[in-house]
C-alpha cells in the first residue's frame, strides 16, 4: 500500500521542522513547497540525507510547483510572514491574505480531496479565507492553534506543580489571540483539579488564584514571548508539533480530542465564524464538535474572544 502523502505549503522555520516530524515519524511521504528556489529542495536534500542515521523510510521532495503537491492526503500550510517584536499576529492580515489566496488556489487546483490544517496567522482569518477559496467542506478545512496554546498553559501547570506535563490535561478555547479562554476550571492533574492543587500547595486561597492568573497570562502571551526573545521570528518548533498531532489523527483515524480551529454553526452560541474548540478528528477530518457548558463567566470570555475574531474576519475583502 502506498504511503500517505503530506505537502507542506512553506518551506520556512515550521515548514522545514514539520518535514523533519513526518519523516522522523514516518508519518508518509514529504511534499515541501515554497516560492523561494532552492529553499525547500536544500531542506529536504538535508533531512533525507539524515535517514540512514535516524532510519526513516520516506521520501521528501522540496518543489516550487505546484503540481507536485497532486494527491497529497494531508496539506498543511504555513506559508506567510512571521510576527517581529512589537507586532500583533492581526498586523499580519494584509501581507498574508494576499499569501493565503495563492496558497489555496493551488490547493484547489492540486490536491482537491485533501484536508487541510492551516497554521499562517493571523490564524482565524487565514483558515477562513483558506476554506472561502478552496470551497472545501468545512470537515476538510481546519486550522491549528488550540493545540499549541493548551500545550503552553499545560506546560506552566506543569511546571508550576513539579508535575510530569503527561499527566496535566488542560485547553484553550476562543481565537488564536490575546483574549483566547484558557479553561482553568477543567485543568486537571489526573482528573484531580489544578485549582485545588495550587490551594494546597499555597494554602491560601487567594495566593492560588493569583499563581492561576499568572498562568492564565502567560499562555495568551505566550506566543509573543517568545517571539521577543527569538527577535527575528516567531515560534516554529511547538507549533509544527502540534499541527503533526492533528495531521497525524486524522491520517490514522485515531479520533483523538483536540483543540481545533473550526466552523462553527451554532455551537458554543457562535455561528457562521471559525473559532477554537475541540473536536474529534480522525479519517473524516472533524468529525465531531464537542459541545459543553461554559459557566457564565467562561462564556463571557468566549463572546469577547468571538468578537476579536469576528472583528479581524469581516475585514476579509471577498
Ligand atoms: N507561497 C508559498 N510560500 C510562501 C509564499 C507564497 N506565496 N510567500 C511566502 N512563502 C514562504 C516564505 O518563503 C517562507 O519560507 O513562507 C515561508 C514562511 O516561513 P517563515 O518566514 O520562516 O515563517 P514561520 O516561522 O515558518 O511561520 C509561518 O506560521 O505561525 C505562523 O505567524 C506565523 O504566519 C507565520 C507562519
Amino acid at each position: 500500500m502506498a504511503r500517505p502523502k503530506i505537502a507542506l505549503i512553506g518551506g520556512g522555520q515550521i515548514g522545514g521542522v514539520l518535514a523533519q516530524l513526518c519523516a522522523l515519524r514516518e508519518l508518509g511521504d514529504v511534499v515541501l513547497f515554497d516560492i523561494v528556489e532552492g529553499l525547500p529542495q536544500g531542506k529536504c536534500l538535508d533531512i533525507a540525507e539524515a535517514s540512514p542515521v535516524d532510519g526513516f523510510d520516506v521520501e521528501l521532495r522540496g518543489t516550487n510547483d505546484y503540481k507536485d503537491i497532486e494527491g497529497a492526503n494531508v496539506v498543511i500550510v504555513t506559508a506567510g510572514l512571521p510576527r517581529k517584536p512589537g507586532m500583533s499576529r492581526d498586523d499580519l492580515i494584509e501581507v498574508n491574505s494576499k499569501i493565503m489566496r495563492q496558497v489555496s488556489e493551488g490547493i484547489k487546483q492540486y490536491a482537491p480531496d485533501s484536508f487541510v490544517i492551516v497554521i499562517s496567522n493571523p490564524l482565524d482569518a487565514m483558515v477562513t479565507l483558506c476554506q472561502r477559496i478552496t470551497g472545501f467542506p468545512y470537515n476538510r478545512v481546519i486550522g491549528q492553534a488550540g493545540v499549541l496554546d493548551s500545550a503552553r498553559f499545560a506546560s506552566f501547570i506543569a511546571w508550576e506543580l513539579g508535575v510530569s506535563v503527561k499527566d496535566v490535561t488542560a485547553m484553550t478555547l476562543g481565537g488564536h489571540g490575546d483574549d483566547m479562554v484558557p479553561l482553568v476550571r477543567y485543568a486537571s492533574v489526573n482528573g484531580i483539579p489544578v485549582m485545588e492543587l495550587l490551594e494546597k500547595k499555597y494554602k491560601d486561597k487567594a495566593k492560588a488564584k493569583e499563581v492561576m492568573e499568572a498562568m492564565v497570562k502567560r499562555t495568551r502571551g505566550a506566543g509573543g514571548e517568545v517571539v521577543a526573545l527569538l527577535k527575528t521570528g516567531s515560534a516554529f518548533y511547538s507549533p509544527a508539533s502540534s499541527a503533526l498531532a492533528m495531521a497525524e489523527s486524522i491520517l490514522k483515524d485515531q479520533k483523538r480530542v483536540l483543540p481545533t480551529c473550526a466552523f462553527l454553526d451554532g455551537e458554543f452560541g457562535v455561528k457562521g465564524y471559525y473559532v477554537g474548540v475541540p473536536c474529534v478528528l480522525g479519517a473524516n477530518g472533524i468529525e465531531q464538535i464537542i459541545e459543553f457548558e461554559l459557566d457564565a463567566e467562561e462564556q463571557a470570555m468566549m463572546d469577547k474572544s468571538v468578537a476579536a475574531v469576528k472583528g479581524l474576519v469581516d475585514t476579509l475583502k471577498d
